[in-house]
């Protein structure tokens, strides 16, 4: 469903500098699998997610190399036409920030009917409804109909989440990204909704890439994770293999410090330094200031993936 391929970006930074935010990633996404990506705060996972559908300001870019499929059709340097019958018909987008994403004049059953029109105009008013609700159900709203003419302004964080979610998914696309569509849900609902998601990609063979900072919440629901640093992944595997045996030390240092997945009541231990900015990273392994197992070659040469077991990668010079 999603093939990443060499694919590099470069943005511009605010002085005009060159900030190299995303460098040779390689993913794929197979049919009725969800690939969780993890990472600090400004490791590149936002930037990743809005290239495969060409999302990004066009002036806020400097460079690109690589390529990206979106079932078997290249998405990068596309046309916006070709672009856009892409984006909601094949894909749906949970973005970061529901608030700026929701016209705020607009009902929520308008809201999510706008996208049904964008794809088929002549779509007639009793079936834009019935599709409004059935995606809202599926979002996890108990009784939609209840919500039709509310405003974003008057759901609660978690439920304009949710409203995302359903435009996500009216048009019932085959790949659905989802950019940390549970931060603003409590532990209860967001439990739910994964469960939820992870329900639609089991029935109905949805793919999913599923962003988050959290590795506990991408265990729930991801076949396999991918780990990013700088825009540089370290490490990709089987989710369980990910979490239950993690080799790149900065996915080890991201366990110790989730309070709870640490075994034997260990205080979860934060990492220590700041991620480096794009324009200002470690010449060698992006990880290697922060390391707590570097050695010479860390600072000198930057690792390149290698396979440590069945579709699990890492790179780091002491593996
Ligand atoms: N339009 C842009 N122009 C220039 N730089 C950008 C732009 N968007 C993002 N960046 C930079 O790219 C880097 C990656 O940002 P990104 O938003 O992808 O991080 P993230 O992993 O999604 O973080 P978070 O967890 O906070 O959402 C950051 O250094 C950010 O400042
Ligand atoms: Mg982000």
């Amino acid at each position: 469903m999603l093939k990443i391929e060499n694919y590099s970006l470069t943005l511009i930074g605010n002085d005009g500098q060159d900030l190299p935010v995303l460098e040779n990633i390689n993913l794929e996404i197979k049919k009725g699998t969800c690939l969780g990506i993890a990472g600090e705060s400004g490791s590149g996972k936002s930037v990743l997610a809005m290239s495969i559908l060409g999302l990004l300001p066009k002036a806020s870019i400097k460079s690109s190399e690589g390529h990206i499929f979106v079932d078997g059709e290249e998405t990068t340097n596309a046309s916006e036409k070709v672009l856009n019958t892409i984006r909601g018909n094949k894909v749906g987008f949970v973005f970061q920030e529901p608030m700026t994403a929701m016209n705020p004049l607009m009902k929520l059953s308008e809201q999510i009917g706008e996208v049904v029109y964008a794809h088929d105009p002549l779509a007639t008013k009793t079936t834009v409804e019935k599709k409004v609700i059935a995606a809202l159900l599926r979002s996890g709203f108990k009784e939609p109909e209840k919500f039709l003419d509310s405003y974003p302004h008057q759901l609660s964080g978690g439920m304009r989440q949710r409203a995302m979610m359903a435009m996500a998914l009216v048009m019932e696309p085959k790949l659905i990204i989802a950019d940390e569509p549970t931060t603003a849900i409590d532990a209860e609902l967001q439990i739910e909704l994964i469960k939820e998601l992870r329900n639609q990609i089991d029935k109905n063979g949805l793919s999913m890439l599923f962003i988050s900072h959290d590795l506990g919440v991408l265990r729930s629901i991801s076949d396999e994770i991918a780990v990013l640093y700088c825009g540089n992944l370290v490490e990709k595997g089987p989710a369980k293999e990910i979490i239950d045996n993690p080799k790149h030390p900065y996915t080890a240092d991201l366990i110790s410090a989730l309070p709870r997945l640490v075994k034997e009541r260990k205080l979860p231990k934060s990492i220590e330094g700041i991620l480096p900015s794009p324009d200002s990273k470690p010449w060698g392994c992006v990880y290697s200031d922060r390391c707590k197992r570097v050695f010479d070659k860390c600072s000198s040469e930057r690792p390149v993936l290698k396979q440590v077991g069945e579709n699990h990668c890492v790179a780091c010079w002491k593996i």
